[in-house]
């Protein structure tokens, strides 16, 4: 993938997280899956009902031994007879994209994130990782309504390690 096809992507992803005009989105699942128990445990990955109409995502997980190099691969799937690929697929190195907290859009993710997890830092990680009562999730008016499903593949040395997927529904009106 070109370098210019990623910033798109995650131009995309970014303004799917943080469009102000912020219609109806709930969580409707989360699955989180180690593929080597050896490096990533979950303890915890589940949704709480947060209030009449929203969810929050919890995770819990450890990493038994130090993380210096993570990418993360998001692909986005809407629902319609199955799961479809959906405006978004990109790879990102979510070491470098820590280190870059003075990039204006990465900082707006960062600040729907930081107060409810344990990721405020850069590489390396190690440890217990907790996601905690997420559920401040902002999208733009341009998704159609639906169900969809966010897929997050991460992989440490280029290998991959687990898997965070979380399904949601918009709702236009
Ligand atoms: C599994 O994790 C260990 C570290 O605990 C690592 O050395 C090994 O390379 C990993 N295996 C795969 C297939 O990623
Ligand atoms: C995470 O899960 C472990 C194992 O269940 C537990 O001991 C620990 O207290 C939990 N930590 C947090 C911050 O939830
Ligand atoms: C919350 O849900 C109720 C009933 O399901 C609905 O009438 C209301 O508009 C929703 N509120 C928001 C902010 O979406
Ligand atoms: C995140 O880390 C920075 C630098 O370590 C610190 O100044 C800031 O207060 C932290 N933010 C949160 C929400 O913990
Ligand atoms: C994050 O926490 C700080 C201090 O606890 C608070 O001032 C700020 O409004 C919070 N930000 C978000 C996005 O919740
Ligand atoms: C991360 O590891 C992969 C596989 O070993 C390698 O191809 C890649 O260049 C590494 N990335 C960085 C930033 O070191």
């Amino acid at each position: 993938m070109n370098s210019k096809l990623i910033s798109l992507g995650v131009a995309a992803f970014l303004a799917f997280l943080v469009c102000s005009e912020a219609p109806f989105v709930k969580m409707t699942n989360a699955v989180c899956e180690s593929y080597n128990k050896s490096w990533v445990v979950f303890h915890y990955c589940r949704l709480k009902a947060y209030s009449r109409n929203k969810t929050s995502l919890n995770i819990n997980a450890t990493f038994l031994e130090p993380v210096n190099n993570a990418s993360i691969k998001l692909k986005l799937m809407k629902k319609e007879n199955g799961y479809k690929p959906f405006l978004i697929d990109v790879t990102l190195d979510g070491c470098k994209f820590l280190r870059k907290r003075n990039h204006p859009a990465v900082k707006m993710v960062w600040n729907l994130i930081k107060n409810v997890s344990t990721v405020n830092h850069t590489c390396p990680y190690v440890g217990l990782q907790v996601v905690k009562d997420f559920h401040r999730i902002e999208l733009p008016i341009l998704l159609p309504s639906g169900d969809y499903l966010l897929l997050l593949d991460w992989f440490f040395d280029g290998k991959k390690q687990f898997i965070t997927n979380v399904y949601f529904n918009f709702n236009e009106d």
